[in-house]
């Protein structure tokens, strides 16, 4: 559902983005088949690059996310931003990260995604990761992470991949949600719809 703030962005290069107002972005919704498109990297780091970032922040935020990738507001680039603090302001962007080592060791923990509202399932990833990116000022930083910040890593850079976490799960789970969302979709069509009539 398009918020009344939502900035309507292109996918592609060559979308104006007005620069001076923060705004919410629409999270696209699995099974939304842009949600399998890969990612390109990042050439500029520009003016244009830094209000979609504001923008990411502000949108994961309001939806209560620990992490969104790029994809999910349908701008296909290497781009990710993270916040796993509790206190809400330790924002972390990495522009076109790469996993340069996962641990042997893995875990199972229980993900969900703003792209898949209200599903919860235990996925199985690397224990520990070191991943390489730039930071919002273009600087190259490597981050070590361990437990709930590498799962998230692995997590949103699937999304850069075109994968969503329920692609880990049993086809029959995938069957499941999937009818699920689509009938919450269906229901939130009709509410709009009823809502139109003339009374
Ligand atoms: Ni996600």
């Amino acid at each position: 559902m398009p918020h009344d703030r939502a900035a309507r962005l292109e996918s592609g290069e060559n979308s104006d983005i007005l620069i001076d107002l923060m705004a919410l972005l629409s999270i696209l919704c699995y099974p939304d088949a842009r949600l399998n498109k890969i990612a390109r990297p990042v050439e500029a780091i520009d003016a244009r690059l830094k209000a979609l970032i504001g923008d990411m922040f502000e949108t994961m935020y309001e939806a209560k996310g620990v992490g969104l990738a790029a994809t999910q507001v349908d701008v296909h680039q290497r781009l990710v931003v993270i916040d796993v603090s509790e206190t809400r302001d330790q924002p972390l962007t990495l522009i076109n990260p790469e996993l340069l080592w996962a641990s042997d060791e893995r875990l199972k923990g229980e993900e969900g995604c703003l792209s898949v509202p209200g599903i919860y399932d235990g996925v199985e990833r690397a224990a520990q990761v070191r991943v390489r990116a730039l930071d919002e000022n273009g600087q190259s930083r490597q981050i070590e992470a361990e437990g709930f910040l590498a799962v998230c890593l692995q997590h949103e850079m699937d999304h850069l991949a075109g994968k969503v976490f329920v692609q880990y799960l049993s086809r029959l789970k995938q069957s499941r949600i999937k009818a699920k969302l689509c009938k919450q979709e269906r229901q939130a069509q009709q509410e709009t719809a009823r809502q139109r009539e003339p009374l």
